[in-house]
C-alpha cells in the first residue's frame, strides 16, 4: 500500500520525520543527559574498555557507518572508522580484542555483512548489529545491538533507513560519550538537537517543489560531481550513490579538499557540482572550493544552511548541532535523486540490475 504516493521511494522519503521519532522514542534519559540502549549488552565497564570502533556495512549502510564513525570520534573520542564489509571479509583483517565491531544493515541479510560478522565472531571479537529488520540473520548473529525502527523499506533505493541508521549512531555515540568524557552540557545539547530532527525533516520536505524544479534542470547532465569535506563528505558519497542507482546518471563523490589534486581538471559547464556546505568551521574552506569551480565555469548546486553566493542555486537546510547536520543534509539529496529519476522516466522502486537485499556472494 503506497498510501497515496506513486512510488515506495516517495512514500519512504516522506515517512522520515515519523521514523526518526520512533528511533528516539523511549531511549532518551534526560536525568543523566544520556540514552538507554538496552539491547547493546555492553555495560559501562565494557564501554570504557573499547579502544577502537570498526564499522562494517555495504552501500548505503556503509555510508551511514561513515557518518556514525565521525559521530563516535567526535562525541566519544574513540578512534572509529567504517569499511565496506565486502572488502573487510576478504582481506584477512587483524581482529583486535579491544575493538568494538559494528555491523550495519537494513535487511540484516546482506551476505557480505553476515560473513564478516561470522568471521569476526570466529576470531572472538565482540560484534554489535545496527539493523532494521527485527530477527534478521545479522541481528541474530550479533552479540547485541540496536534496531533502527525505520519500519518496512520496500524501495530498492534506501532512504528512511539511512536517516534512521545515522540517528541510531548518534544515540550510540552519545551513550559511549557519556560513559567517557562527554560533558552533561554537551549531552544535553545533542539531546536537544535530536529532538528537533523530526520537525526539521518535515520542514525540509516542504521544499520538495523547489528541489523538483532543480532536478529538472540537472536531469540532462551526463555526470555530476558531489563534494563535501569531513562531515559533508559521507553525505556527498551517499547522495552520489542515490543519484546513480535511481537515475543512472554517472556521479562521483570527492572530498572538496582533494579537488586541486585532480578532479578540478574535469570542471566545465557540462559537469555540474553539488556542494555540501554545512555551517561549521569549514564553511570558508568550502566557499573557497566553490570559487575554484566557478572560476572554471562549473555550475554549482549548494546544500547549505544559508544562501551561498558562489553557487547557482542553494537548497537551504535547517541548522541543527554541527555533529547532527549530516543527517538533515542527506534529505534534499534523496529528493534530488528521486525527481531526477522521475524526470527521466526511470523505474524508481526497482532500478535495473539491483536487488533490495544481496544475499549472495
Ligand atoms: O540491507 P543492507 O543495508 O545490508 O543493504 C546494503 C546495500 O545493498 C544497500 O544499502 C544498497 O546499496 C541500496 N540499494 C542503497 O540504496
Amino acid at each position: 500500500d503506497m498510501g497515496g504516493h506513486d512510488t515506495y521511494m516517495h512514500k519512504e522519503i516522506h515517512e522520515q520525520a515519523e521514523a526518526v521519532d520512533r528511533v528516539l522514542r523511549g531511549r532518551i534519559d534526560d536525568r543523566f543527559s544520556t540514552v538507554h540502549l538496552g539491547g547493546l549488552n555492553l555495560d559501562a565497564r565494557d564501554a570504557r574498555a573499547v579502544r577502537r570502533v570498526k564499522i562494517l556495512g555495504c552501500g548505503t549502510s556503509y555510508h551511514a557507518g561513515q557518518i556514525g564513525a565521525q559521530m563516535i570520534e567526535e562525541l566519544a573520542r574513540i578512534p572509529a572508522d567504517a569499511e565496506p564489509a565486502s572488502e573487510f571479509r576478504y582481506r584477512n583483517a587483524v581482529v583486535d580484542p579491544d575493538t568494538l565491531y559494528i555491523a550495519v544493515s537494513q535487511s540484516g541479510e546482506t551476505y557480505d555483512v553476515l560473513a564478516a560478522v561470522q568471521e569476526l565472531k570466529r576470531k572472538g571479537a565482540r560484534v554489535l548489529g545496527i539493523v532494521n529488520v527485527v530477527g534478521s540473520a545479522i541481528a541474530r548473529e550479533a552479540d547485541g545491538g540496536m534496531y533502527v525502527h525505520a519500519g518496512p523499506e520496500v524501495c530498492v533505493v534506501s532512504t528512511k533507513c539511512f536517516t534512521n541508521t545515522c540517528v541510531a549512531f548518534a544515540l550510540l555515540a552519545l551513550h559511549l560519550g557519556r560513559t567517557r568524557d562527554l560533558s552533561v552540557r554537551d549531552g544535553k545539547r545533542i539531546i536537544e538537537g535530536l529532538r528537533k530532527l523530526p520537525a526539521q525533516i518535515a520542514e525540509m520536505l516542504e521544499q520538495e517543489e523547489d528541489v523538483k524544479k532543480l532536478a529538472a534542470q540537472y536531469a540532462d547532465a551526463r555526470s555530476m560531481l558531489f563534494i563535501g569535506r569531513v562531515r559533508g563528505y559521507p553525505v556527498a558519497r551517499e547522495a552520489s550513490l542515490k543519484l546513480k542507482e535511481v537515475s543512472y546518471i554517472h556521479a562521483e563523490a570527492y572530498p572538496a579538499s582533494e579537488l586541486k589534486h585532480g578532479p578540478l581538471a574535469l570542471i566545465e559547464p557540462a559537469l555540474p557540482t553539488v556542494a555540501i556546505v554545512p555551517d561549521d568551521d569549514l564553511l570558508e574552506k568550502n566557499r573557497a572550493a566553490m570559487e575554484e569551480i566557478k572560476a572554471r565555469s562549473g555550475q554549482i548546486l549548494a546544500v547549505a544552511h544559508q544562501e551561498q553566493e558562489k553557487a547557482d542555486h542553494t537548497i537551504v537546510v535547517p541548522k541543527n548541532e554541527d555533529e547532527l547536520d549530516p543527517i538533515l543534509m542527506g534529505i534534499p539529496l534523496q529528493l534530488l535523486a528521486y525527481h531526477t529519476a522521475l524526470a527521466l522516466g526511470r523505474d524508481i522502486d526497482k532500478p535495473r540490475n539491483l536487488a533490495k537485499s544481496v544475499t549472495v556472494e
